[in-house]
């Protein structure tokens, strides 16, 4: 079956999107089938901006022809696209993994909407199957660390 669920998903998805659109750009493999389906129909006319959730990302739109806009604080964006790790029955969710958990939670919380695609390699009964991401201002990574290795390691 290979990668033929995560490119549905990103088909449906892709198909939410309209012109005129500000749109937030995920990152990891699913999204960059969202990317693809997007320089597609881009290529066909879509008038669209794209917010990257990640320099990967940005560099593939860039390379789809995807326009791009840096995000910045108080930016309304009408619907972002993005993946996730695991999703629990309720539809909670652990993101993160592929490194961008800050800036994607930057970009999409501006979103009107947000859309996760995903396969069913990622449906958990209940979260945690996997690390939980954290991401840590560098300035903060000795104490956060430290404070995190005293609540949750077994072994503190
Ligand atoms: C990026 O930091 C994550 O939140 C991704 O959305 C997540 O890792 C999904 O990636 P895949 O689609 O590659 O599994």
């Amino acid at each position: 079956m290979g990668d033929s669920l995560k490119r549905a998903a990103a088909a449906a998805a892709v198909e939410l999107v309209c012109d005129g659109m500000l749109l937030g750009l995920g990152t990891g493999s699913t999204a960059d089938h969202a990317l693809e389906l997007l320089g597609d129909r881009v290529a066909e006319g879509l008038a669209i901006t794209g917010v990257p959730t990640s320099e990967r990302t940005a560099a593939r739109a860039r390379e789809l022809g995807i326009p791009l806009q840096q995000f910045e604080p108080g930016l309304r964006l009408d619907l972002a696209i993005d993946g996730a790790d695991e999703v629990s029955p309720q539809l909670d969710l652990i993101k993160g993994l592929g490194g961008a958990l800050l800036r994607e939670k930057q970009v999409e919380s501006c979103a009107e909407r947000l859309v996760i695609i995903i396969d069913d390699s990622k449906l958990v009964e209940r979260l945690g199957r996997g690390p939980l991401p954290v991401e840590v201002a560098r300035s903060e990574e000795r104490r956060v660390g430290k404070e995190c290795r005293s609540r949750w390691s077994p072994y503190h």
